[in-house]
C-alpha cells in the first residue's frame, strides 16, 4: 500500500505520494460492534473464525512529509466475504450475513504510524442494477490533530475494478 498522507495544505509541496481520498460511503458501523478490536476474524463466544480468505493488513499513516503519525486511530469496515454489509441499509439484500464476523475493527498506531488489521476479503455486491462494487475495505483515520479522513483499498487484478466510477474517479495513476 502506498505512503497514508493527510491533503497537504495549499501551497505546501508534498513530499510523499498522497493516498486519494474516497468516500466513507453508507454502510459506516451503525451500532456497537460484538468486539471491538483489530481482529474482524474471531468473535468472543462465536462458533469459529469468519469465513473467508484470511488477510493480513497492514499500513502506516504518514504526514505529507513523510513523518509517521502516531496515535492516530484507524477504522475499517467491509462487506464479510459473501458480500454482505451488517448494517441496517444492506439489511434487504439476499445475501448471508457471517454471525462470526465482526466487519468493523480499530487500530491506533503507534512511534512509526503503523498500524495492523486481521480480517478476510471482502466479497463484491450489487449496490443498485448495473453497478457490482468490486472487493473493497473502508478505512477512516482519526489523527490526533486535524480532520477525519477517509478512503477505500480495492484488490488488484479484480475484474470489477475496470467498470468501478469511485475507483476510476481518482484521476492519479
Ligand atoms: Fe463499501
Amino acid at each position: 500500500m502506498a505512503a497514508w498522507a493527510l491533503a497537504p495544505s495549499a501551497g505546501r509541496a508534498a513530499w510523499v505520494l498522497e493516498t486519494p481520498s474516497q468516500p466513507a460511503g453508507p454502510y459506516y458501523a451503525p451500532f456497537r460492534p460484538l468486539s471491538i478490536d483489530n481482529d474482524l476474524v474471531f468473535i468472543p463466544g462465536g462458533d469459529g473464525p469468519a469465513k473467508g480468505t484470511l488477510l493480513h493488513l497492514s499500513g502506516r499513516v504518514l504526514d505529507q512529509w513523510g513523518r509517521p503519525i502516531p496515535e492516530a486511530r484507524v477504522e475499517i469496515w467491509q462487506a464479510n466475504s459473501h458480500g454482505r454489509y451488517n448494517h441496517p441499509r444492506h439489511a434487504d439484500s439476499r445475501i448471508p450475513l457471517d454471525p462470526n464476523f465482526q466487519g468493523f475493527g480499530h487500530d491506533a498506531t503507534d512511534g512509526d504510524g503503523s498500524y495492523s488489521f486481521r480480517t478476510v476479503k471482502p466479497g463484491p455486491y450489487a449496490d443498485n442494477p448495473g453497478w457490482t462494487r468490486p472487493p473493497h475495505i473502508h478505512f477512516a483515520v482519526f489523527p490526533p490533530k486535524g480532520p477525519t479522513w477517509t478512503t477505500q483499498m480495492y484488490f488488484a487484478g479484480e475484474a470489477l475494478n475496470d467498470d468501478d466510477f469511485l475507483l476510476n474517479g481518482i484521476s492519479d495513476g
